[in-house]
């Protein structure tokens, strides 16, 4: 198992290439399941997870071949509907292919997500879809298997905004009969990105990027061409911040600027320059590092999978910050690896109290999960000294090579053996 090494204090300076979004194309690949034929997409990121993705659907009767950011899946083999364990558990985005699987056909077994680092994390909303849409639901020696002779369009009024829960309604309702309606549908750009593909695939879509999808289902879809992923929005995010700690001048190319309004807001209060560039945003610190206070939202508002990142920075900036969880209240496994290196964090129920402190130092600590990971990143590279992040398979997961892009713009980081 290899860790991350990382001597802290470097200057960073220069230009980062933004790779296509994770929570983009996993949901982008679940689709290929309504297709027969040859899907490509291009933009596509190089990652544990879009390995384990590919996995479970080649198990399906796909295949599947990447290739320096190009991704094939031929989907015209699926002939299996189950999903095990084994794999569910690693990725939890694994239940993505519940809708298009029951869409295909009338039936699947796929195995119960259960919780995961960042806390509880129910897929109730999805299973009451799928209800709503005419599925019969069993839950069966941890498996939940559909059954349906044909889904039906109706209106699925969500409870709570849930992602990959509006990916799987669209995904299940593209071949419904009829008209489908998502109420207190998630707005988060992958979900348009999503729906943008479905529509280029023959999918009569509208509305995505509101609360309100509407669906209206067609007989067929054809496989998609050449679709190009969007960029990852927490990749840039996660840079941002490294920018902003360390008071220096990148460049984030491939980037999107329109979709990351909430965390360039804070890092502007925070004391950060930001500004649109061609194909991508400049980021510069300035040295000044002002608390802020966050709390994380569904889009557009602060997104959870930045709220560890932002906790390293509060943790070197000057005065109090708050930061409020609303998603994962649980989600905060990277504050006591923090602390370990200095970091004066306070637990209170789902809130965290960050006191800034004048500097880190390096030590070594444990990644937990993906975004935690980031966090422990970043923290390395401002802290004194050296620090050793063990389990890096959490951030392989979820970035594409970040070390290696970090090392580009002047970073002192490698991978040793554990
Ligand atoms: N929820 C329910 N019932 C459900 C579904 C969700 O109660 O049936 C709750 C969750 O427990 C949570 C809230 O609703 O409190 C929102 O969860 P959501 O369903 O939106 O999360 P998700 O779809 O499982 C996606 C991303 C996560 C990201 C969240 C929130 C993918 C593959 N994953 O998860 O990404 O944190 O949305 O934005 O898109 C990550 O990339 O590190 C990551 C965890």
């Amino acid at each position: 198992m290899d860790k991350l090494v990382i001597e802290g204090g470097n200057k960073l300076k220069g230009e980062v290439v933004i790779s296509g979004a994770k929570n983009s194309v996993l949901p982008l690949m679940a689709s290929t399941i309504l297709t027969s034929g040859v899907n490509t997409f291009t933009n596509v990121p190089d990652l544990a997870d879009v390995r384990t993705m590919a996995e479970l659907l080649t198990m399906l009767g796909a295949k599947v071949e990447y290739h320096k950011g190009k991704l094939e899946i031929d989907s015209t083999g699926i002939n299996k509907w189950i999903a095990p364990y084994e794999l569910v558990r690693t990725m939890r985005a694994s239940v993505l292919v519940l809708g298009p699987l029951t869409a295909r056909f009338g039936k699947t077994r796929v195995s119960f997500p259960g919780g995961c680092a960042i806390g509880e994390r129910p897929v109730d909303q999805h299973l009451k879809g799928l209800e709503i849409l005419g599925s019969k639901i069993i839950i069966d020696e941890g498996y939940i298997e559909t059954k349906a002779k044909k889904l039906s369009g109706n209106i699925i009024p969500f409870d709570i905004s849930t992602v990959t829960g509006t990916e799987n309604m669209m995904l299940a309702s593209v071949l419904a009969d009829g008209e489908t309606i998502l109420l207190n549908a998630a707005c988060e750009p992958e979900v348009t990105d999503l729906a943008n593909a479905l529509n280029k695939m023959g999918a009569k879509i509208t509305g995505a990027g509101t609360d309100i999808i509407t669906i209206k289902g067609v007989s067929k879809l054809k496989p998609i061409k050449n679709y190009k992923v969007m960029p990852d929005r927490i990749e840039s995010g996660t840079l941002m911040v490294a920018a902003v700690a360390l008071s220096a001048d990148l460049v984030l190319k491939n980037c999107a600027f329109e979709n990351s309004g909430a965390v360039i807001g804070k890092l502007i209060e925070v004391g950060a320059e930001i500004t649109k560039v061609k194909g991508g945003v400049r980021v510069k610190g300035t040295g000044k590092l002002k608390s802020v206070d966050i709390t994380t939202l569904p889009y557009p508002g602060f997104p959870t999978d930045m709220q560890a990142q932002l906790m390293t920075l509060m943790s070197i900036s000057r005065g109090l910050s708050i930061i409020n969880e609303t998603i994962f209240p649980q989600r905060y496994l990277h504050a006591g690896e923090l602390r370990r290196m200095g970091a004066d964090i306070k637990l209170v129920g789902s809130s965290a109290v960050v006191r800034g402190v004048d500097g880190l130092s390096g030590a070594p600590i444990m990644a937990s999960d993906l975004r935690a990971s980031a966090s422990l990143v970043l923290a390395g590279l401002i802290a004194n000294g050296r620090t050793d992040i063990l389990r890096v398979y959490h951030l392989d997961r979820g970035y594409d090579r970040l070390d290696k892009k970090l090392e580009q713009i002047g970073a002192k980081i490698w991978r040793e053996k554990e």
